[in-house]
């Protein structure tokens, strides 16, 4: 693995943001679109290294969020940026959708070897998460003529209109677009601390008996006969709406209702996947459960914009010209992913799951020594922490969330909300012990400065 920076500690020496920060967050509130959905902290990046960000006025932060999940490998991993500059000295673009070049095959083997779907794949590349699931939801439809969907409460699968129409994380995302594209309903996601009827804490057992319930005594009996629905799209850990893991069996019972029906089982893979979890994908947890269709992007290019969708080959049967996209595949996003990979297979995965567990570890002794933690939760590098008024009648405390979230930021350390009281941690995967203890104690720090 290679070592970050020898830079420790975060180093703020401006009021924040500073003053060229400030010209570039004016610039971009007269310039730039108000939707992008900015937490109230304004960072500003010059440059980044590993785990570091360095503003323009020359604040470093230790980066626990890598871009919403996406720098896997750290910031500007120099193998990474290495296999970038000599892919771009050789080719930037030719349109693979018309055309071929080497990278294609080789992303698609490699991805047959460790995607969890059984038997032969083919890959579809496209350029974001969201297209990675437009091209699912389309692939779903052709291959099984049916039209329905089932998503969960709390999914986040983009916002272009096919997956608008399946994410239900926050009501800012769907209002003022009203009549969806899809034919979508939505189920309760099998969250063991709050019980979609309670909202109180039960266990995976009840969590995954009650929502199988739902789906198969309610939905199938009435507005959707399992005969149409084209696919049930699930994350395996809910990303945006909290960082929440699906308990085993109800991940088995799913698979179980898509073989049954002839329902293809999609799992969106955008956030939770390329080790983010500890293991490839967060599916690998599942001992025997596989995917039809799996989607792709965040993580897997090392922030090059890069979005895939692999299903087993015999589902991915549609005919020529039925999907494409002119810079989808594009040959240096490729040349970054397959070096991803090789980063992630040689020990980064690993290092997720060791040091994941070192800062869920930390996680969980802040827990005891705060009434305001009410949840610790996740897999490897991908952890959520939930904020409640108190451990006793657990209400949900968005608003201490969000101001913990800024004291991290004026202190040096980025991380990011999920859900409506979650701070979720998703670090790049070369984190060290060091760094989680720097973490840490910035968090320590804010929690109590919050109270
Ligand atoms: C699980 C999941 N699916 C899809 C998406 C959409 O990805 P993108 O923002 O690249 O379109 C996201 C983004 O956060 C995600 O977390």
């Amino acid at each position: 693995m290679t070592p970050t920076t020898e830079l420790q500690k975060p180093v703020i020496k401006t009021a924040l943001p500073g003053p060229k920060s400030l010209e570039i967050i004016n610039a971009d509130a007269q310039y730039v679109t108000p939707s992008y959905p900015r937490p109230d902290y304004k960072l500003v990046a010059d440059h980044a290294s590993g785990v570091w960000i360095t503003d323009p006025d020359g604040n470093v932060f230790l980066d626990c969020n890598a871009g919403v999940a996406v720098c896997s490998t750290g910031h500007c991993h120099p193998e990474v940026v290495a296999a970038i500059t000599k892919q771009a000295n050789e080719l930037i673009h030719l349109c693979g959708t018309d055309f071929y070049y080497r990278h294609m095959p080789e992303l698609g083997k490699k991805l047959s070897e460790i995607v969890p779907i059984d038997g032969p794949t083919k890959t579809h590349f496209a350029n974001s998460g969201a297209e990675a699931v437009e091209t699912a939801l389309k692939l779903a439809m052709y291959h099984t003529r049916r039209q329905k969907f089932i998503s969960f409460f709390g999914s986040f699968h983009g916002r272009t209109l096919g997956a608008l129409s399946l994410t239900s994380s926050k009501k800012a995302q769907r209002l003022g677009f009203m009549r969806q594209a899809l034919d979508v309903v939505h189920v309760p996601y099998p969250n063991k601390f709050r019980h979609f009827a309670d909202d109180m804490p039960t266990t995976d057992e009840k969590i995954s008996k009650d929502v199988i319930n739902w789906i198969e005594n309610r939905l199938f009996k009435t507005t959707t006969p399992p005969e149409e629905v084209a696919a049930i799209v699930l994350e395996v850990v809910q990303g945006e709406g909290g960082y929440v893991p699906a308990p085993k069996q109800f991940v088995k019972e799913i698979r179980r209702i898509c073989d049954e029906n002839g329902i293809m089982l999609i799992v969106d893979e955008v956030q939770s996947g390329m080790g983010r979890t500890g293991k490839m994908f967060a599916l690998d947890h599942h001992e025997g459960v596989k995917a039809d269709i799996v989607c792709m992007a965040k993580g897997i290019g090392s922030g090059m914009p890069i979005g895939v969708c692999t299903a087993k080959a015999d589902i991915m049967d549609w005919h020529k010209g039925a999907h494409a996209s002119t810079f989808g595949g594009n040959p240096v996003a490729l040349a970054s992913a397959l070096k991803t990979i090789e980063l992630l297979e040689g020990g980064l995965v690993n290092n997720s799951r060791e040091i994941g567990s070192y800062l869920e570890f930390g996680l969980n002794k802040l827990k005891e020594k705060y009434d305001v933690i009410g949840d610790v939760r996740g897999l490897g590098m991908m952890l959520g922490v939930e904020f409640v008024t108190d451990k006793k009648t657990l209400a949900p405390a968005p608003e201490l969330r969000d101001k913990i979230e800024y004291a991290c930021y004026e202190r040096g350390l980025i991380i990011l909300g999920c859900g409506a009281n979650t701070i979720r941690w998703s670090p790049p995967l070369v984190l060290s012990k060091e760094n989680v203890d720097v973490a840490l104690a910035i968090f320590d720090e804010a929690i109590a400065a919050c109270l």
